[in-house]
């Protein structure tokens, strides 16, 4: 069976391409999750693709991936306050990959403090829709290396 990756979005994800376009683009959710879903299974990766504005789902979800190749993780503004969040990717054994579709350090100042980066694999920013699909290559690249 091929290794699976779980792409988990937080708070107000669903609400992209109607959400802030000139922050966050045109593209919906579910356009997203086509496009990666299709980058993942060109690297082999079977892929789980999940959105949840709850936090402790978030929590539950990540502990649903403790055995797969990774998780891309955008927790949205959980990324910002979530403890919670910071203590589930410290206990499982996946690599966690923390992404965000806007450059958080180019925005609002408390938009540059994350409880979850020390605790992430690495950090991809920036790049819209492709900040995923660079985070998919991460884990792939982490598993090769
Ligand atoms: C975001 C950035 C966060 O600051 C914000 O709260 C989001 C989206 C991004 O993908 O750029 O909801 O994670």
């Amino acid at each position: 069976m091929a290794p699976t990756i779980h792409i988990l979005n937080g708070p107000n994800l669903n609400r992209l391409g109607l959400r802030e376009p000139g922050v966050y683009g045109a593209q919906t959710l579910s356009e997203i999750e086509s496009l990666v879903r299709d980058h993942a299974a060109s690297r082999g990766y079977g892929s789980v693709f999940r959105q949840s504005n709850h936090e402790g789902e978030l929590v539950d979800w990540l502990h649903a991936a403790n055995d797969s190749a990774g998780v891309v993780l955008n927790a949205g503004a959980y990324t910002h306050t979530s403890i919670a969040l910071h203590d589930a990717i410290r206990s499982i054994d996946a690599p966690v990959v923390e992404v965000h579709i806007s450059n958080v350090f180019a925005r609002e100042a408390f938009r540059h403090h994350s409880t979850i980066s020390p605790v992430a694999r690495g950090v991809i920013c920036g790049f819209g829709v492709h900040s995923y699909l660079l985070a998919v290559d991460a884990l792939a690249a982490l598993r090769t290396a």
